[in-house]
């Protein structure tokens, strides 16, 4: 609900409120960005500031804002802090509120950025300066979440360049630590957390895209918030370019927060009569801690982010050669992977790199989209009959925004790539970037990815991005509203096809993308412990639905590290499960483990990629759970094992604390290879650790593992349940928890009151 009474306006709804009044000066003030609120509360949230401090060096006869919260800020006016616009013109634009619209819908962005979607209420607040121009702030009140971009418009005779602009500037009073989460390829989402103090944290992509470097997303904290209590606000820009956000403390113990398009190398040559549009930025609050901001953030990214036609569609589980392969493949080696991966229960089949033109390493053939008919001499759809006769979809890797110098199309269209003026050819994995501001570009790969789509069938497709540059400079923009573009051209008219998003990994995982991605591969760091540290980072402010996760295999490409199948399924499950090693070499009791896991995972699939996600308590290592129906699904997650460990319990949460529910753990399976040695101390006859007996024991005996029930009020469970010793000791008892380093368990809870 919008409310506006004697200039105050008040966005409303059960679970937020957002609220700021025009001074008499025709300032905004900011009043409060939290709780739900009545509009007769201006005057509890109004500053008092007497008669000011010292010298203000603001207009005259006005009042100072430099001490005031506002909405909106200008240069020139008495206001040190950051501002959130600059224009090249020597008179700074000051602007003054003017008039306000009301819409019952969210109001559609112009220049093609994408936005969230669905139920919503938007408001418009217009202010003008002397000097004919205009500023559009348009606030969107979504269920959980409320978003802010503003437009500027030049109504005089001539061009201005526009310098910076942010999407959004909001001053709020209290005492907050910020986390951001930085990174770099194989090593995203590591979060950092400051207290916000009177230099400000910048955190600020530069490389052309959102990066993995600073991911745009950031959370405000108090500094006694937990995981269930305390205020924390979370921030987002629904964008894939350079973005900037800073958040700055005042004397007065006012903290700026802006939000937006990276000034650096930016600018925008803005004619008369033309509009500049920001990106939409996001903000959720919760006063139930992290819990309760993650819980809203994925509500809002679940229902008015992703596509609607994925909206609470279940995802399938998905095998993809590339670990397995690399470049190396024939069509009968991917049939006979697609086999095995039916026969485990998989259900789509993902080609990655290596299909087309001389694409036989890193260095050649990007760009070209004729099929390699050495290895698919059947082209795609023969390989797509084939794999349909399995029962298996198949899905398709492309990197359309990149060339290799060694392919056709740069031997073509030298012209089409992005190069420095100095002549100096810099490459990043040996591809330079296509320029997507170019429409003929843009057409190519429309036509292209998207004959390749129709002619294979393709219900799924990889858009991978390897090659990030800071060299976009000030067509950085132009670039992002042309992928956005061809984006929309290929899977608007297919929104069936399943689009997962990657660059290198976590290098773009954003709101714009996922705008058109219903989900983004977390990271090419598939080392399942690694990996676990990642989603958990990531479901922050993401939810599970988003996060791709395979299956790798151990010992792991990166680390060498031999993390148990058990493990690596688990972790996998938190996010959405796909295999991607050889599976040639699975032996009977792999194979049995991982058929378990898929069916595990279908069973229970809605609630892992769209129930209510909690971080649990844990005394060591990382727990999670999803819930939804009366049916929660806990994950309790150890690095290295301890000879003497002591007890542990697991923390469920968001039970009914007096329904009785059932915990059963999910049955895993020990590989007998593990014990080496140790066998001989439960076996009859004396073996050797290497031997033949060890090896083939290794392939086919089944140890149950962790075996763990128990029925109990929900009351009982969420003060921890006792869990299963993880003594190693001597000696095999199939309720231990007994995988050594790493282990992991799942436990199942459930309850049949109504
Ligand atoms: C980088 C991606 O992140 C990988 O998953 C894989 O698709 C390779 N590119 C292929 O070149």
């Amino acid at each position: 609900m919008i409310q506006i009474k004697n200039n105050v306006f008040l966005l409303k709804n059960e679970n937020i409120s957002y609220m700021f009044r025009v001074t008499k000066d025709g300032n905004l003030e900011h009043l409060h960005f939290g709780a739900p609120v009545e509009i007769d509360d201006e005057d509890a949230f109004a500053v008092r500031y007497g008669v000011g401090w010292g010298s203000t060096g603001g207009p005259e006869g006005e009042e100072f804002p430099m001490y005031l919260p506002m909405e909106w800020s200008s240069l020139g006016r008495g206001d040190y802090r950051e501002s959130p616009m600059e224009l090249d013109q020597e008179i700074p634009a000051a602007f003054k509120y003017t008039s306000y619209k009301e819409y019952d819908h969210t109001v559609a962005i112009e220049c093609g950025l994408p936005q969230a979607h669905g139920d919503a209420e938007t408001l418009e607040i217009i202010m003008t300066s002397p000097s004919q121009m205009s500023l559009h702030l348009f606030y969107t009140l979504f269920d959980t979440a409320v978003t802010r971009r503003a437009v500027f418009r030049n109504e005089t005779r001539r061009s201005i360049n526009v310098e910076k602009m942010m999407s959004s500037m909001m001053d709020i009073q209290g005492d907050y630590e910020i986390t951001t989460y930085n990174g770099a390829w194989i090593a995203e989402m590591q979060p950092y957390r400051a207290k916000v103090g009177m230099s400000g944290i910048v955190n600020e992509s530069t490389t052309g895209f959102s990066s993995a470097l600073h991911n745009p997303g950031f959370i405000l904290s108090e500094p006694d918030a937990t995981e269930t209590d305390g205020v924390v606000m979370g921030f987002n820009l629904i964008y894939s370019g350079n973005h900037y956000s800073r958040v700055q403390r005042s004397n007065e113990g006012l903290i700026r927060i802006v939000q937006g398009i990276s000034p650096v190398s930016f600018d925008w040559l803005l004619g008369p009569g033309k509009q500049f549009e920001t990106p939409e930025a996001v903000m959720v609050w919760s006063a139930s801690g992290f819990g309760g901001m993650s819980e809203n953030m994925h509500r809002f990214i679940n229902e008015h982010i992703i596509p609607q036609y994925w909206h609470n569609r279940e995802r399938p589980v998905l095998y993809n050669d590339w670990e397995g392969c690399m470049f190396d493949f024939t069509e009968s080696k991917l049939i006979s992977l697609a086999k095995k991966a039916k026969e485990l229960g998989c259900e789509l089949f993902v080609l990655d790199d290596g299909w087309f033109g001389e694409r036989n390493s890193d260095k050649a053939g990007l760009g070209d989209y004729n099929v390699n008919k050495k290895k698919l001499p059947n082209g795609l759809s023969g390989l797509q009959k084939k794999l349909g006769d399995l029962g298996l979809d198949f899905g398709l890797w492309f990197e359309p925004e990149a060339v290799n110098p060694d392919s056709d199309l740069f031997r073509k269209h030298p012209d089409w790539a992005i190069q420095s003026d100095d002549g100096v050819t810099v490459l990043g994995r040996n591809e330079l970037l296509l320029d997507l501001s170019l429409p003929e570009v843009r057409d190519y790969i429309v036509e292209n990815v998207s004959r390749c789509i129709d002619e294979g069938k393709v219900s799924y497709v990889k858009w991978d991005m390897n090659r990030h540059s800071t060299a976009l400079g000030a067509s950085a923009h132009r670039y992002i509203l042309g992928l956005y573009d061809v984006l929309r051209r290929i899977f608007g008219p297919r929104p069936e096809v399943l689009l997962e998003s990657c660059s290198s990994g976590g290098n773009r995982f954003d709101l714009g993308m996922l705008c058109f991605s219903p989900q983004i591969w977390a990271s090419d760091n598939t080392d399942a412990v690694e990996r676990c540290r990642i989603q958990y980072q990531l479901s922050y402010l993401y939810p599970l639905s988003t996060i791709g996760a395979h299956v790798s295999a151990a010992p792991h490409s990166q680390t060498l590290r031999d993390t148990p199948l058990s493990t690596r399924g688990n972790i996998s499950f938190f996010g959405l499960l796909g295999y991607e090693f050889d599976l040639a070499d699975l032996t009977p009791v792999e194979t049995d483990e991982i058929k378990n896991q898929i069916a595990f995972y279908k069973k229970y699939r809605n609630l892992f990629q769209f129930g209510s996600f909690r971080r649990l308590k844990a005394a060591e290592g990382i727990s999670m759970q999803v819930s939804g129906d009366g049916t929660a699904v806990a994950g309790l997650f150890h690095e290295l094992v301890h000879a003497a460990p002591g007890y542990e319990r697991l923390y469920p949460r968001g039970l009914d604390p007096k329904k009785v529910y059932s915990v059963l753990s999910r049955r895993q399976l020990l590989n007998a290879t593990k014990f080496g040695g140790l066998l001989r101390h439960v076996l009859p006859i004396r073996v050797k650790p290497d031997g033949a007996v060890v090896r083939t024991a290794g392939k086919i005996y089944r140890m149950n593992d962790a075996v763990r029930e128990c029925d109990a009020t929900g009351a009982a469970l969420m003060s921890g349940m006792s869990l299963n010793a993880r003594f190693m000791g001597t000696g095999y008892d199939p309720s231990m928890r007994m995988q050594g380093d790493f282990s992991s368990n799942i436990y199942v809870i459930t309850t049949e009151e109504t």
